[in-house]
């Protein structure tokens, strides 16, 4: 399944369960316009489309790219502004949509990740960067603050001094910083980068898909919850994934010194 959206192309690859979305306003370095919002929402539907009829597991991760040389997203369409702050025109805003959605998505970021671009990113479940990506939320130049809670997410992720200088300062920091922060997880050479994000996802949409889903609902709540409540909700899931198919092969792989087949049953 190959779609062209009017600004994301959209591509499946069936045998390892992976979508991949490209943000395709390369000559406005992919700022984020209603359009754009509305189309990886949209990308996202299409893709989520390829679990009907298999039990919700055959997507098992998601890339999302910037098309061009220049940048996974210079943030907010400075030109459309007055339309957006944080969400397009779609009931839900590509953010949350991204955080809700099932199979983990990964933010491959080669170039500029600004504003809401950054703020993307940190809606994924992880972020992939070549070393020449550059990483700030320049909005207090133009009078503002990040408007979809990248203060508050930066701040959980690095301490409340991070998240004002980034966001106070508007400087553009480097991916080696972001990585020292915690706000992306990995950096690679830009020579080796395509071939390392494909092993990385590769790897991932070969962990068991059940198991993986549960983990990002539960890293996810833990944002949100306190401790008490959220090993609760780690007890409940623990218990469903021990029911389960996948659980049985890997403790029988194991057993036989062998691979695991996961079929997220
Ligand atoms: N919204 C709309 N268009 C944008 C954009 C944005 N956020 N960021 C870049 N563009 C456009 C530029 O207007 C330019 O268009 P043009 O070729 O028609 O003039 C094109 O993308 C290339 O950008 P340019 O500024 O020429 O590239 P550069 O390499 O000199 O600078 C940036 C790159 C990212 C530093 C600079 O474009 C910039 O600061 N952009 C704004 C980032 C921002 O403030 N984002 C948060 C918005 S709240």
């Amino acid at each position: 399944m190959d779609e062209s959206l009017d600004t994301v192309l959209v591509e499946y690859d069936e045998d390892r369960g992976v979508g991949t979305l490209t943000m395709n306003r390369p000559d406005a370095l992919n700022a984020l316009s209603a359009q754009l919002r509305d189309d990886i929402v949209a990308g996202l539907e299409l893709l989520e489309e390829q679990n009907e009829g298999a039990d919700g597991v055959a997507l098992r991760a998601v890339v999302l790219e910037g098309a061009g040389e220049k940048a996974f997203c210079a943030g907010a369409d400075i030109g459309g502004f007055s339309d957006e702050s944080s969400g397009g025109s779609s009931a839900r805003s590509h953010y949350d949509f991204i955080r809700d959605f099932p199979a983990p998505v990964i933010a491959k970021i080669d170039g500029y990740c600004l504003g809401g671009g950054l703020e993307t990113a940190l809606a994924c479940d992880f972020r992939l960067a070549t070393e020449s990506s550059t990483f700030g939320f320049p909005e207090v130049n133009l009078g503002i603050l990040p408007g979809a809670g990248g203060v508050q997410y930066v701040e959980k992720i690095a301490g409340p001094a991070v998240a004002k200088e980034l966001a106070m300062f508007g400087d553009h920091i480097s991916a080696e910083r972001a990585a020292d922060e915690g706000i992306i997880n990995r950096v690679y050479d830009d020579d080796e980068f395509d071939d390392e994000v494909d092993e990385y996802v590769t790897d991932l949409a070969g962990q068991a898909p059940l198991a993986v889903q549960a983990i990002k609902k539960s890293a996810d709540m833990a944002v949100h919850s306190g401790l008490e409540e959220g090993l609760e909700y780690d007890r409940q899931l623990f218990e469903g994934l021990l029911q389960t198919e996948d659980h049985a092969e890997g403790a029988a792989a194991f057993g036989e010194d062998r691979e695991p087949e996961f079929e997220g049953k």
